[in-house]
This record gives C-alpha cells, structure tokens and sequence, in this order.
C-alpha cells in the first residue's frame, strides 16, 4: 500500500517581466493506491499530474505532506534508505523512445535490473535470463524475437511492453503509467491498456494511471477509484463509475462532456455542460482564497469567490454524491447551454 497525505509542491519559475513567480503543482493531495487496485488521476495540461507521479517514485521533492509506503513514512529514512522503497513504484514514461537506451539490446535492458534483483533475493545468475523471457512473455511478446533487438528494431507498441517489462523486473508494487499510451499508434493503445488491467489480476501491481482522457481512465480503473485535478487540487474523488456516471463538480461535469462517445453516458448536446472560458489567466491566479474553478465556473456565486472548498469537508460524501468533491454548488446537472449557465 502507497499513501500520500498532504501532498503539496511549488515551483519558482524564473523570468517573464514580473520576475520569479510561483506555480503551486499540488495542494495537499491525499491518495492511496493497493496492490492490484486502480487508481487514476485526470486532469488538464498543467494540472500536476506529472509532478505527483514523479513524487510517488521518489524522483521530485515535495514541500509538504508524507509518503508511506510498506507502512514505512519516507520521511523517516534518509536519502540512501528511501531507494529500496521507491522502488516499489516504478514509472512508466508516455515516450518509449527515450525510456530506453538506443545503444542496448532488450536483453541489456533487462539484465542490469534483474542482476540487480537476483542480488537482493539471493538468486542464482542463471535465473536471470529465464526471468527476462517469462517478463516479456507476460507483457505479450516473443522473447525470442524481441530479446536480441535494439529498441529501433520494435514497434511503438512493442517498446512500451518492453518498457512494462522492465518496470517489473523490481516485483513492484505500483505502475505509474503517466500518459502511457499517448505517444502510441491509436492502433495499439488499447493493447498496452489492456495489459496494464491485465498485470492488476496477474501480478497483483496497483496502477496509477495519469492521463487527461477520461475514456482510457475508465477502461483501466472501471472498478477504481478517480481523482480529478484543477491546478493542483483534487476536487473529486470517487469509484470511478460512480464519477463517471454522476459527476457533481463543474470542472468533471466539462470534462465529461469533452468525451465524443462514451457508450452508455452519451447525451444529446443541450445536457452537456460547457463552463465559461477562463476570465482572463491573471485574475485566476492572482486571487487569493475563494474556488480555484471560479474564473471558469458558470455556476459560482459569491461564497466560491471568497471562501476556499476542501476536498470532503465542504463536500460528500452524502447519500446524493457518493463521492467526495471540492464544491459548494454539488449537484447533478443535466441541462446548462453554453453561455446560460447563470
Ligand atoms: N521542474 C519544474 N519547474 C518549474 N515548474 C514546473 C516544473 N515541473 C512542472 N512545473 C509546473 O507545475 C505545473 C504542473 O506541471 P505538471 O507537469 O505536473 O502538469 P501535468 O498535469 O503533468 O501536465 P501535462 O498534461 O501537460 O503533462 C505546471 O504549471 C508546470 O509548468
Ligand atoms: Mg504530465
């Protein structure tokens, strides 16, 4: 089990004629992710999604809040003792290209971690390349074939399966697919996605799933759990279905409605919601305290303006919800036309 409470990170970012500014990534994000359970965090472009994978695995700092993995808060052990846990999560990168080395053949790039494991579980040498075949044979491909080949002489799809297969060279407990699919052939994505649900039942590995598009959040984690991201915040959490099917908070209601065809959930244009365009980039950041969503939200009033909603305190989960949400105007809205939404 992973968990994540409080997460919060800013970044300066220098230059711009205002000189440095600060970008809050997270603001206090709680999370948990199981072997072999699901979890997805969607969101837009800039929303933090990224950062809070590369937190999981130990590869950015954060400013606040605590990770516990195996029951163990990593804020306890120094630098050196954390690897070994973080290894427990292993990242995937949406780009195969570059996750693996040119210069190295697939059995390269899975000797070094498996000699590595064979070392920490005291195995023989010989294990080694039995694991690398039954590895790619479990993430569907031919050892045979792939085995003595450089990542150029792989499809896409193949890469990232190689890819997959490295990751659990670690007997990880946790996959961070951050926009895993995203730089694949449409052809082949739902291949790799289907293997990620696969590896939850095979091998008992939690998922955690990054990605702006609700549909592959949904296949992967239909019996999940979703986090949905504004700016750093969640402001909804739920079973994923359950979001799916009954969003509360605007910003899921407009995300949703991006969806061209969601079998089952498709409704004619005038139910979908369509929030405000932003009123303008500075106002939204400038402000200080109130709904980080105002600056878009057709449905705000003057308690959003001033008054700052907490993910479960200000909303759900209530018998109308289920979920949990960061919204003072929660409500299931079937009917808001563009533009006449207050
Ligand atoms: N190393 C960094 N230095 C400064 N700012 C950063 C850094 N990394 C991320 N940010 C900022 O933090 C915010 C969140 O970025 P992040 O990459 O986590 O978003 P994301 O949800 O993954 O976006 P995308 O969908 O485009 O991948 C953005 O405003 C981004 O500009
Ligand atoms: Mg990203």
């Amino acid at each position: 089990m992973i968990t994540g409470t409080g997460i919060s990170k800013t970044f300066r970012q220098r230059g711009g004629v205002l000189g440095a500014r600060e970008v809050p990534a997270l603001r206090d994000v709680d999370f948990a992710v199981e072997r072999g359970g699901a979890v997805s965090f969607i969101g837009e472009s800039g929303s933090g999604k990224t950062t809070l994978g590369r937190i999981i695995a130990g590869l950015e700092t954060h400013d606040a809040g605590e990770i516990v993995i195996d029951g163990v808060p990593m804020s306890s052990l120094s630098h050196r003792r954390r690897q070994p846990y973080f290894r427990r999560v292993q990242l995937i990168h949406q780009d195969p290209y570059s996750a693996l080395n040119p210069t190295r053949t697939v059995h390269q790039a899975l000797e070094a971690p498996l000699a590595l494991r064979a070392r920490q579980t005291g195995r023989p040498r010989s294990w080694i390349d039995s694991r690398a075949q039954e590895l790619l044979s479990m993430v569907g491909i031919d050892p045979g074939y792939v085995l003595p080949r450089y990542p150029h002489q792989l499809s896409g799809g193949m890469r990232q399966r190689v890819v997959i297969a490295r990751a659990l060279t670690m007997d990880p407990e946790v996959l961070v697919a951050d926009e895993a699919v995203s730089m694949i052939d449409v052809s082949l994505r739902l291949g790799i996605l289907a293997l990620l649900k696969d590896l939850r039942e095979r091998v008992g590995v939690g998922v955690l799933f990054i990605t702006h598009d609700i549909a592959t959040a949904r296949y992967i984690g239909d019996d999940g759990e979703l986090y949905v991201l504004y700016r750093g915040q969640v402001v909804e959490r739920g079973a994923t279905e359950k979001i799916i099917a009954d969003p509360v908070h605007p910003y899921t209601q407009s995300l949703l409605s991006a969806i061209p065809v969601l079998h089952g959930l498709e409704r004619p244009g005038a139910e979908r919601v369509v929030p405000k365009e932003p009123r303008g980039e500075s106002q939204g950041e400038g402000r200080t305290g109130g709904c980080l969503f105002v600056p878009r939200c057709p449905f705000s009033t003057e308690r959003c303006e001033r008054e700052t909603p907490v993910l479960g305190r200000d909303g759900g989960p209530d018998q109308e919800t289920e979920q949990e949400h960061a919204c003072f105007h929660p409500r299931r809205r079937s009917v808001i036309p563009v533009g006449v939404g207050e």
